[in-house]
């Protein structure tokens, strides 16, 4: 589904990925792992249209997507929720969701019943739908970046972080719903500084370090990894 081939890409003269690649196949949820300024947001800007390449390509679906418009590229069905949330905090929980409802929709066109899929997905948001975002919890803001995300019925979700700076028993919860909307049949590729939490709900996963993929494998596998086991696990 989608492909990223031998990408670099820099800010200024900062190498920020070096022939980095990657794929995501229909229905996987792939995790990106890595330690601070590793490369993780800049792969998925990049993927976003966000960034420019310096070299190599991205593919969506067999169309390359590396040359596109970020615009073009939410209208083929990539959604990016990005890191630190990013949510309007002065606009309420519906009002935020009605935003994630990609432009060239008209307003009548379905976005009630995905606000309502949304509200399924997360309850609570439900109940805080005319609570300004900017007095949600971390949690909830998480909630309703995902959430904003979806209206734009995306087929691939990249998620940057979800898990920070959230405790440990609503991250679980988080990932479940990340598990969820998978099931539902949203192709995810998840980038995570938590990797047990990361490579607890991914099928598959690669390691960045310092903008280069060291390693790649099933989840199963990278958990054993000594490398992953005493960097990113801790053990
Ligand atoms: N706008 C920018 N200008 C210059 N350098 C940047 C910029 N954004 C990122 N970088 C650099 O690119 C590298 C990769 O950053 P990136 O944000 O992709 O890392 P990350 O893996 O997402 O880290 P974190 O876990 O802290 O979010 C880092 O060395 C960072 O300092
Ligand atoms: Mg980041």
């Amino acid at each position: 589904m989608l492909e990223v081939d031998n990408i670099q890409v820099c800010y200024g003269n900062i190498v920020a990925l070096q022939d980095t690649s990657f794929r995501v196949d229909a229905g996987e949820i792939v995790t990106l792992i890595g330690a601070n300024g590793a490369g993780k947001t800049t792969s998925l800007r990049s993927v976003s249209g966000l960034l420019p390449l310096s070299a190599g390509q991205i593919r969506f679906e067999g169309q390359r997507i590396d040359t596109m418009r970020p615009d073009d590229i939410v209208r083929l069905g990539i959604a990016h929720s990005p890191e630190g949330r990013r949510v309007f905090p002065g606009l309420t929980v519906a009002e935020n969701l009605e935003l994630g409802a990609t432009p060239w929709r008209k307003r009548s066109d379905r976005i009630d019943a995905d606000i309502e899929r949304v509200y399924a997905l997360f309850p609570r948001l439900k109940e805080r739908r005319a609570q300004l975002a900017w007095s949600m919890s971390g949690g909830e803001q998480q909630m309703l970046a995902v959430g904003r995300a979806l209206m734009g019925r995306p087929r691939l979700l990249l998620l940057d972080e979800p898990s920070l700076g959230l405790a440990p028993i609503i991250v679980e919860q988080l990932f479940e719903q990340i598990a969820r909307i998978n099931q539902l049949g949203v192709t995810i590729l998840l980038v995570e500084q938590n990797a047990a939490m990361a490579l607890s709900v991914a099928t598959r996963g690669y390691l960045l370090e310092n903008g280069r993929i060291v390693l790649q494998d099933h989840t199963a596998a990278m958990r054993d990894h000594p490398r992953v086991r005493e960097a990113y696990l801790g053990a």
